[in-house]
């Protein structure tokens, strides 16, 4: 159901593919319709829950979180980045257009969020721009973009566990702690204790996020991740997995997981949706 809302409002924002440029904005699309999870969405949403949050005034930053996403992903895998062909099974935006449009299709994709978050309605005083506040941090350099620089950099390294999670916090948790902290923004009167729990849940399972996604990148088949298996060996990454093993790197999540269910329980049943994503993220097995 949050789902369907996220994609309604997503195709809502975006150009349609008649509109000029016609090959950018059909990129754009491609982009974001191909299969994802709307992971970052339904943190949104199951925050907005425990909150009290109506959903309207979630999918705002739903779709604007989602939209860098997919603009995260599109750079990702370029050539002068990770070099994959397959992104959910299909090629890669570089692959089934060509390079230039996907950084165009990207640097599109990045702005459009804003926009959205410009032009959110009825929310709380000054909300909007803390939104874009938000989110202008996560993912940039101190943020998603700066984990991505450091990602590049550790390849062929040995990293220590917490220089290690520190790239994790940035390139992977930011964006899934603002995800966490936009529906915050969205709730008339929550208190300093409830902010700082949510922050500390969306750290611990940002992280245990990307141990999962390298644990997957080792265990997982490409037809079932969706993206090419084996692809972080290949390029000599610096993961959790190649410099700790599986099973430590699979002790690391549960034990991520543990303390954001820990921070959860101030929320009693309300915490309850917010519970079941953190466990599905450290479950899943794509
Ligand atoms: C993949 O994210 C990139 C990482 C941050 C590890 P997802 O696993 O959420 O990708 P989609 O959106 O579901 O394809
Ligand atoms: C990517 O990490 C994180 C981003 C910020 C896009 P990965 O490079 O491991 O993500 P995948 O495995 O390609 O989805
Ligand atoms: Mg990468
Ligand atoms: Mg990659
Ligand atoms: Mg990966």
């Amino acid at each position: 159901m949050y789902t369907a809302r996220v994609d309604a409002g997503l195709d809502a924002a975006l150009p349609p593919v008649a509109a000029c440029p016609e090959r950018l904005h059909d990129a754009m699309r491609y982009a974001v319709f191909n299969g994802g999870k709307r992971v970052r969405p339904l943190l949104v949403y199951a925050t907005g829950e425990s909150l009290n949050v109506s959903p309207e005034l979630l999918d705002v930053p739903a779709i604007a979180i989602e939209l860098i996403h997919a603009f995260s992903l599109v750079h990702d895998d370029l050539p002068a980045m990770d070099d994959d062909n397959l992104r959910r099974g299909k090629p890669t935006v570089h692959k089934q257009y060509d390079e230039a449009t996907a950084i165009l299709a990207a640097d599109a994709l990045q702005p459009l969020a804003f926009s959205v978050l410009a032009d959110i309605k009825g929310a709380p005083s000054g909300a909007a721009i803390e939104l874009v506040r938000l989110l202008s941090r996560a993912c940039g350099s101190i943020g998603m973009t700066g984990g991505q620089s450091i990602d590049l950099a550790a390849e062929g390294r040995t990293l220590t566990a917490s220089e290690l999670e520190h790239m994790y916090s940035l390139k992977t948790g930011a964006l899934i702690q603002a995800a966490i902290l936009s529906a915050s923004l969205l709730s008339e009167g929550i208190c300093a204790d409830d902010i700082m729990a949510l922050d500390h849940f969306g750290h611990d399972i940002g992280i245990a996020f990307q141990i999962k996604d390298d644990i997957l990148d080792v265990v997982g088949e490409t037809k079932i991740i969706g993206k090419p298996a084996g692809s972080d060996e290949s390029l000599n990454k610096a993961t959790y997995p190649a410099l700790f093993g599986i099973d430590a790197s699979q002790a690391r999540c549960d034990e991520l997981l543990a303390g954001a269910l820990d921070e959860l329980s101030r929320f009693g049943s309300a915490g309850v949706p917010l519970a079941w994503l953190a466990r599905f993220i450290v479950e899943r097995g794509l």
